[in-house]
């Protein structure tokens, strides 16, 4: 039941013992931390008495202890915990963790008695992954250290469960963190590969020639400015037992957004390299169901592309031709991703499956509408929109569904094509989503992940550190569990 995590290290160890954290519930100390205070006579107990916790959920004071440390964390109101915040207890206790000079730190199982031992462990464990992630690999002075969690009387399978999850976030992390100028799109399907290969998935890569043979017009027009090759990636999940049907995830992988000829002012294009957060989740997710085995079929689809300027690059005025043989007028280059995803999203919905998701990176007209913590969700099919919304909750990840206006289809018309890349700046999300819903033909779900995909600064991720945040990854497994 040992959570092990790689983190950056801010102190050396001193203490053999490990480090301690107790809870406080409504002013008073756990039974462990009873026993504890009676050991460390009564300092615990002593700190309390003096009221300096205001009664806030998530303040914590740490004691020395001989050779080791506690923590005493204040959980807040005897009442009213929900899982969610035993999740962020988690990421929380993870941030301090970083600071304590113990390797090895024993937790309570906190609120087991409130919400069972098993979702307990789940939530608690769940938030000391997800915080105790950091990305130091292109950093010299930072050292990485191997940090063991334990959940006191925790449940077992279900810290194994995190693992298997969080490993899926934390990929997906690691892939948008990852530079352009190291992540790719060549690197971007070799990573996939990898990944596929370990997990036992199948996997299908393209490249330039196969794109252009299979009339992928849009996503070729992306593609074709950068020196970088594009590649499209299919990941299949086949459960043991055959079964009829499946289920379809598209990503957009664009693993730099520098608008194109319709480039991008230097302010905006920093974090384009998170462009790919779509692709990042869906890889973090396959790699989850890998190991979760669910029986039924997943496939997932990336047209992974950079959009830069050059000699061979797209132009605004110019017409291409999808996948599915309709026509698009192009207005603006740096509306790149609903060019890659309508071919993806047409060659997806070919093979009919039964539902389809996808996330995108794909308006910054979204992030004005939601912020940086909530995805939009976007579908014409309400039953999928409720699963796919209800998963997310219980995942505890934040989206909001925005209406599919059909009276807005008409600012997608076009003189010379069948439609535009762009409509008007008001309501550009939906017109974003509209554009999409042209190229599919199965029940299809949306979700615009443009700011919850990556956290500028820290305070725009109430789950970890800043830069990539694995968003969607939870939410797709939970969703593919439910349909099961
Ligand atoms: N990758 C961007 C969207 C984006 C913006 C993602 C901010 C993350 C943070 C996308 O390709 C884009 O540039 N969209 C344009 C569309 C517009 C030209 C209609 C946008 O949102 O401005
Ligand atoms: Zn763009
Ligand atoms: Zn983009």
């Amino acid at each position: 039941m040992v959570i092990r995590v790689k983190t950056a290290r801010k102190k050396v160890f001193e203490h053999k013992a490990p480090a301690r954290i107790v809870a406080v519930l409504g002013g008073r100390l756990s039974e462990e931390g009873q026993l504890l205070d009676q050991q460390m006579n009564s300092a615990l107990s002593n700190y309390l008495k003096k009221k300096r916790f205001s009664g806030q959920f998530g303040e914590y004071a740490l004691f020395a202890v001989n050779d080791g440390e506690v923590v005493l964390f204040d959980l807040g109101k005897r009442r009213g915990h929900t899982l969610d915040q035993l999740r962020a207890v988690g990421v929380k206790l993870a941030e301090i963790a970083a600071g304590l000079a113990s390797r090895d730190i024993v937790v309570e199982n906190f609120l087991a008695d409130r919400f069972g031992k098993e979702s307990a462990s789940y939530a608690l464990a769940e938030g000391l992954f997800l915080g105790a992630y950091s990305f130091d690999k292109y950093k010299n002075e930072v050292k990485v250290i191997r940090r063991n969690f334990v959940i006191a009387h925790g449940h077992g399978p279900a810290v194994e469960r995190a693992r298997v999850v969080m490993d899926g976030v934390y990929l997906a992390r690691d892939l948008v963190n990852e530079p352009p100028n190291i992540l790719n799109p060549v690197e971007l399907a070799r990573r996939a590969q990898a990944m596929a290969e370990e997990a036992g998935l199948e996997i299908r890569v393209f490249g330039p020639e196969k794109i252009q043979e299979l009339g992928m017009g849009a996503y070729w027009a992306v593609a074709k400015g950068s020196d970088n090759e594009p590649r499209f990636i299919e990941i299949v999940y086949r459960p043991k037992e055959a079964v009829d049907g499946h289920i379809a995830l598209v990503g957009k992988g664009l693993t730099f957004d520098t608008g194109g000829y319709s480039l991008k002012p230097p302010k905006s294009m920093i974090t384009m390299k998170g462009d790919m957060a779509g692709a990042a989740a869906v890889i973090g997710a396959m790699k989850v169901i890998a190991e979760l085995k669910p029986p039924l079929e997943v496939r997932a689809y990336i047209a992974a592309a950079e959009n830069m300027i050059s000699g061979h690059a797209y132009r605004v005025d110019d017409v291409l031709k999808a996948y599915n043989g309709k026509t698009i007028e192009v207005l603006n280059t740096d509306a790149e991703g609903r060019l890659t995803l309508a071919d993806a999203l047409a060659y997806a919905s070919e093979k009919k499956p039964e539902a389809l998701v996808e996330l995108s990176t794909l308006t910054g007209s979204c992030v004005v509408a939601l912020g940086a913590q909530i995805a939009g969700l976007f579908s014409e099919e309400e039953s999928l929109a409720r699963e796919v919304a209800r998963a997310a909750a219980e995942a505890g990840e934040k989206v909001w569904q925005l209406p599919m206006e059909p009276a807005y289809k008409k600012l997608l018309k076009s003189d010379i094509a069948d439609i535009k890349n762009v409509g008007e700046r008001a309501g550009g999300a939906i017109q974003a989503a509209l554009f999409l819903s042209e190229f599919v033909n199965v029940p299809f779900v949306h979700l615009d992940i443009a700011g919850p995909g990556f956290a500028e600064e820290k305070k725009d991720n109430p789950d970890g550190p800043a830069g990539g945040t694995g968003f969607g990854v939870r939410t797709l497994v939970r969703w593919i569990e439910r349909r099961v």
